[in-house]
């Protein structure tokens, strides 16, 4: 049986939490690819709001493996906490949540490390969320990481030791103040190690393969967004893994030739958090409005999104670059009450139009060109027939699906499970 794939086009916070929850009914195994507590995955359902990190969005369901896959890294002490969060769901963890020993380790000095590469790069700062995933990547490939396997080796601590002790040495490089206190974050996180440990730690590449074998339906959950791809991303404004659909193959040990559907998760909107450049962000009462309605608000830093219209250019290259099959429209309740609504389908770019995501997509290059729709009025939040979708909703969506070329399946209406609209 192939693996289908749910991903985010745009800046992350599309709401893949909401669907992959979903979704998870029709899968056996929902597998994490990327990323890791810089995600904040949000899930509504019996009138409460769940956020997830690390851990993938299928946890809720009975049915459902959850797979943490090589490509993530896990910090122990986050990791905790959304475990003490689930304890009250009494859901059988050990059974249900399965870690690669491939993934790697967050440690408390990857945070210090993030915290001071941020401070010394003063109004050049990433806008990082601060949960050490640049530094652990960084180790990652400059093979120097911690993995989850080696916590079940004796001489962890030792190899633990001599990582924090390189990372001090690194802190005291930067041109930044950080300060910490080394014992409590330890004490924290061995204490975080001791119940990560508690878990079923597999060889989940192996796993993924048996269970194509058997015939199990397998969804890969991935985090943060296309245009923060490492490569694909507006670097250097971008997060440090592979956010788009090859992250599913390196992040869980999938073949290419085993994908199936690959699912495009884009607002209706565009919203980003953190600094780079966002070609239609607005700066007015629109782009307010959209931040008050939409809670455009971090679930993992509490930081407000920035807000625009959407960008089609940026969202049809997301479009490309990961295979797209069928789209799913969030928050299209947000944008109820616009008169106007304003798509940009093509920039200016050095004085001539173009249509495609150019290298340099900063202030001073790009003028957004836009194309005016007529908005709508009715709330959709009650909604749950496509049939009931106002007219001019409609032309908006077929509009986005004749630019990009692929059907839009799924209209939500609201961050309720139940606010799902099918098409
Ligand atoms: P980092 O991944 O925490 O280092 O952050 C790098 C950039 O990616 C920053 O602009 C963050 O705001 C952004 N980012 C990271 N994770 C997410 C996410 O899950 N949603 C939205 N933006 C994110």
């Amino acid at each position: 049986m192939a693996v289908d794939l749910l991903l985010g086009l745009q800046w992350g916070d599309e709401g893949k939490g909401k669907i992959v929850d979903v979704l998870t009914k029709d899968y056996n195994i929902i597998a994490r690819f990327q990323g890791g507590p810089n995600a904040g995955h949000t899930l509504e359902f019996d009138g409460h709001k769940h956020v997830l990190h690390t851990i993938p969005s299928g946890i809720f369901h009975d049915n459902a493996i959850n797979l943490v896959g090589n490509g993530v890294v896990i910090d122990p002490v986050i990791f905790k906490k959304e475990l003490d969060n689930l304890k009250k769901f009494d859901l059988d963890i050990q059974k249900k949540l399965l870690i690669s020993r491939k993934a790697h380790l967050i440690l408390p000095t990857h945070r210090l490390l993030d915290a001071a590469s941020e401070a010394s790069k003063g109004k050049a700062k990433i806008g990082s969320t601060l949960k050490g995933i640049g530094p652990t990547y960084m180790d990652k490939t400059g093979r120097n990481g911690i993995r989850v396997g080696d916590l079940e080796l004796t001489d962890w601590k030792d190899r633990y030791a001599s990582l924090r002790d390189k990372h001090i040495s690194m802190i005291d490089f930067y041109d930044a103040k950080i300060d910490y206190n080394l014992d409590e974050l330890e004490t924290e996180f061995f204490a975080a190690v001791k119940v990560l440990k508690t878990l079923t730690f597999i060889d989940s590449e192996e796993y993924l393969y048996q269970a194509q074998k058997a015939e199990k339906t397998i969804l890969a959950e991935g985090a943060q967004g296309s245009l923060l791809d490492i490569d694909f991303g507006t670097y250097p404004f971008v997060t440090s893994s592979t956010t788009t659909a090859a992250g599913a193959c390196t992040g869980l040990g999938v073949a290419p030739t085993d994908i199936n559907e690959v699912f495009g998760i884009f607002k209706a909107y565009t919203t980003r958090v953190g600094s780079g450049p966002f070609p239609t962000e607005l700066f007015d009462e629109d782009g307010a409005t959209m931040g008050r309605v939409g809670n455009e608000f971090g679930a993992t830093t509490g930081r407000p999104r920035r807000c625009g219209w959407l960008d089609l250019v940026a969202l049809k290259y997301a479009v490309r670059v990961n295979g797209v099959t069928q789209l799913m429209m969030m928050k299209g309740d947000v944008l109820s009450g616009f008169k106007t609504l304003k798509v940009c389908t093509a920039y200016i770019y050095q004085g001539k139009e173009i249509d495609h995501l150019p290298y340099n997509i900063e202030p001073e290059n790009i003028e957004p060109i836009y194309t005016e729709m007529k908005g709508w009025a009715a709330d959709l939040t009650g909604m749950t027939e496509a049939s009931q979708l106002p007219e001019n909703l409609n032309t908006y969506i077929e509009f986005l699906e004749k630019e990009l070329e692929v059907p839009i399946k799924i209209v939500s209406v609201g961050p309720d499970r139940t606010q799902t609209i099918k098409r």
